[in-house]
């Protein structure tokens, strides 16, 4: 007997059963993205293996170790998006779309990665993101935060820490790193065997190491913001009085530095308690020189992205996702079909946001109004014999306290609508 077939580790189906948060979610950013000015991009999921590695930075792990590459036909190499915006940055470049001018893009759709699959980590994963082009004050970057904290608000959720940190410009970066690698190796016998590599390809990295003896070393270790530059400190001052004065509570941490090479000055995570270990909800920060470095003209960025999945675990510990009212349209035989299809038309042209369905299986009324009750239908449209003689409809409803109703048919749209 053949295997029964299975997904690839990591990879998820999400269910009817299962999608509404997720449509919540995506339906809340959309419509909050578009009313800050974003305007959605699609983009490949496939990209040159090249586009990640320039920007994402050839030491870091995604590129090092968790891209899905492979060689084409023509023998190109490719990768599976690990993320969006390299895409963006690309596809502003091809297009000529970021010449002397602001451009907010926002997207979403499946990234991945692969890692080690557990809780709230997976190696296909969804995120929803924007990126702001040509702005290089710290006002857009209070004002992505903003959004992020007003989404979480109209999602109903809380309890999600905001962490800041500036990374500086690239010269104030490669005098930490050379402090920081002083420092270290002072320790490296008490090194982890990742923090030993880390220290020769990304020494950054370090500063968010799991290990617990490693995290005791860097207690002592230079401060990031001890070296970043007199205009990256004065980004950083501003952007956190814009925040204090929108009363937007944060909390700087020195030691957030980004798994992607591509950042600068600000960077911010929204982390949550909630989750166990994957707890960073939403991630990003500014991104001033990526598109000279893609090969486009030198153009300030910020942006950031969110991870579905952990959303859609927090939205599920908050509580159930509203459900649309139900409502199935029942016959005694097959001889009230018309009459069901044009009823159940007409509400469906009218009630949109109901759920409208026609019950086609067989039985008796009774085993239909059974089968109604046990799959959650709110209200049932009764067209029996004596309905489709006289024209009238009767509605019962399965878990409001109205009394059952009989009604003309010209009548029924009105009547379910109030
Ligand atoms: P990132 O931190 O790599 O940043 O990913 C952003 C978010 O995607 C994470 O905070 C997390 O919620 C989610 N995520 C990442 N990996 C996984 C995974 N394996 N499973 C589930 N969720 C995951 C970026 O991707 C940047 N492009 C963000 C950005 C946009 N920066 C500037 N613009």
């Amino acid at each position: 007997m053949s295997e029964k077939l299975q997904a690839i580790r990591g990879m998820n189906d999400i269910l009817p059963t299962q999608i509404a948060h997720w449509q919540r979610l995506e339906a809340t950013a959309q419509r909050l993205l578009n009313g800050y000015g974003f305007g959605e991009i699609r983009l490949p999921l496939i990209e040159k293996t090249e586009l990640f590695a320039r920007s994402i930075g050839a030491a870091t792990d995604i590129v090092e170790k968790e891209m899905y590459t492979f060689d084409d036909r023509n023998g190109d190499s490719l990768s599976l998006r690990p993320e969006g915006t390299a895409s963006v940055v690309r596809a502003g470049i091809q297009q000529g779309l970021l010449h002397n001018t602001i451009c907010k893009f926002w997207y979403s759709g499946p990234m991945f990665r692969h890692e080690r699959p557990q809780k709230g980590r997976y190696r296909q994963f969804h995120q929803i993101g924007a990126e702001c082009f040509g702005l290089a004050g710290p006002a857009i970057d209070a004002e992505l935060i903003l959004f992020t904290a007003q989404l979480w608000q109209e999602l109903g959720l809380q309890g999600l820490e905001l962490q800041i940190n500036s990374l500086g410009d690239r010269q104030s970066r490669i005098n930490f790193k050379a402090a920081l690698v002083e420092y270290l190796q002072d320790y490296r016998d008490q090194l982890d065997a990742d923090s030993l590599r880390r220290l020769e390809t990304n020494p950054l990295r370090i500063l968010d190491s799991k290990n617990a003896q490693t995290q005791s070393l860097l207690i002592k270790a230079p401060s990031l913001l001890d070296y970043i530059d007199t205009e990256s400190r004065d980004h950083f001052e501003t952007l956190k009085s814009l925040l204090d004065q929108q009363q937007l509570l944060y909390r700087v941490n020195d030691r957030l530095v980004r798994g992607l090479d591509y950042y600068n000055r600000t960077v911010f995570e929204w982390i949550t308690t909630e989750l166990g270990a994957q707890g960073t909800v939403c991630a990003g920060g500014r991104y001033d020189g990526l598109v000279e470095q893609l090969g486009g003209r030198a153009t300030p960025a910020v942006g950031f992205a969110m991870g579905e999945e952990r959303l859609v675990e927090l939205l599920l510990q908050v509580g159930e996702a509203p459900k649309p009212t139900h409502l199935t349209f029942i016959g005694f035989d097959d001889q009230a079909l018309p009459t069901l299809l044009k009823l159940a038309q007409q509400c469906r042209h009218q009630l949109l946001d109901h759920r409208i369905e026609i019950d086609y299986q067989g039985g008796n009324m009774g085993k239909k109004l059974n089968r109604a009750n046990k799959t959650g239908v709110d209200i049932v449209v009764i067209i029996g014999g004596d309905e489709l003689a006289e024209q009238t409809a009767t509605v019962k409803f399965l878990r409001e306290k109205r009394p059952q109703t009989t009604i003309s048919q010209s009548q029924l749209v009105e009547f379910l609508e109030t």
